[in-house]
């Protein structure tokens, strides 16, 4: 267990980004740590989840709600109680909970879940069983995709956190061949050595569309798409007769979201008797007790593994951000506070 900080080191928006976040668009403040207010706790941030949706926050106008000038990010993470006032938590706990850019948060206790550490470590309730991660890739492919048996399903930024688990996921719902897409010769080769993928499709060694054709030549039942833009309307015009589009995410949009540019091979979906249909995790609450129960049974048997990536020090909060979006992980990537 890690010892209590003596003060909250918190990252904050220093200025809205163009493009690639900066260094220079996040600060780092020093706060003093206060007793929590009646009905909230104190929790020590001990691991902190880097998210694609905190650089689209970082604009003025944001799907999640805009993070303020001068405010901490929003980020998901898992930490320990250090102060409570209600019965329900207590010193020490492992907890869940929106925890923010920073190495101390106070939060309502209805914000906070207490974790059984039993059951899994902390850092998988950000990863295979987290909301924003193994929860999203789970409904995404065994809801949303409606996977058949032998079907050929692609996955857009397969060696990402979302990704690596679809295409695992894939298999489990009954996938025949299962191919990922992703960015440079070592990821595409440790999907098909390490991660069980068919074929990996290195989107960054051109001729995306003959790759695409060798790798599925009766076509693509089912896409899995976490990128949008040019992999989008490459894996379009390969899609089968009936084939499933998940629109799960927009990666390629996210540095640039005032310019979305839609697909410009969406008649395929006409002429292919096809459907494309998004999800937004956030309206699945519902669903979160029957993924993790199914999700961490994968996990226990080992039919599906998350790969952690670990970086450290709140100081680098920004840096982690700008690793995610530049392609520098593999698997989920967390922000280590311990
Ligand atoms: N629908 C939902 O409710 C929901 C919930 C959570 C996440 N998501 C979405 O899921 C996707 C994956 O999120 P994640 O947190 O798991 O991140 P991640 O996949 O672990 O990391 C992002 C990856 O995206 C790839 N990437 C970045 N820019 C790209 C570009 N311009 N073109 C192609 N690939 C690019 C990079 O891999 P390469 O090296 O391969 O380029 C990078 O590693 C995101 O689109 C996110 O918004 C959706």
């Amino acid at each position: 267990m890690s010892t209590s900080p003596a003060v909250n080191r918190r990252v904050t928006l220093a200025n809205r980004p163009s493009g690639m976040p900066e260094l220079s668009d996040f600060a780092l403040v020093e706060l003093p740590i206060e007793a929590p207010a009646e009905g909230s706790v104190t929790i020590a941030v001990e691991v902190l989840s880097i998210d694609a949706f905190i650089r689209t926050v970082m604009d003025e106008r944001a799907f999640h709600g805009a993070a303020e000038i001068g405010g901490p990010l929003p980020a998901l993470g898992v930490g320990r109680i250090m102060h409570s006032t209600v019965d329900s938590l207590q010193i020490g706990d492992a907890v869940f909970a929106p925890l923010g850019s920073q190495t101390v948060a106070e939060l309502p206790a209805e914000f906070v879940r207490k974790l059984d550490e039993r059951v899994a470590p902390s850092t998988a309730y950000l990863g295979g069983l987290g909301f924003a991660t193994g929860v999203t890739a789970y409904i995404g492919m065994m809801e949303v995709a409606g996977v058949q048996h032998g079907d050929t399903v692609v996955v857009s930024a397969a060696a990402g956190a979302v990704g690596s688990l679809a295409g695992q996921l894939a298999r489990i719902a009954g996938a025949g061949r299962v191919i990922g897409v992703a960015g440079g010769p070592e990821k595409c080769a440790w999907l098909v050595d390490e991660v069980g993928f068919d074929v990996a499709i290195d989107y960054r060694g051109g001729d995306l569309d003959g790759q695409l054709r060798a790798a599925a030549p009766d076509g693509v039942n089912v896409f899995f798409d976490n990128v949008g833009g040019e992999i989008l309307d490459a894996v379009l015009e390969q899609i089968a007769f009936g084939a499933r589009i998940v629109i799960c995410g927009g990666i390629s949009h996210y540095l640039d979201m005032g310019n979305v540019v839609g697909p410009r091979n969406y008649l395929k979906l006409a002429e292919r008797c096809a459907r494309m249909s998004g999800f937004a995790v956030n309206f699945y609450a519902e669903r979160v007790g029957e993924a993790e129960a199914a999700l961490a049974g994968w996990l226990a048997e080992g039919r599906l593994v998350m790969h952690e990536q670990h970086e450290h020090g709140i100081e680098n909060f920004g840096h982690a951000v700008r690793t995610l979006l530049s392609g520098g992980n593999r698997g989920k990537l967390l922000l280590d506070l311990r």
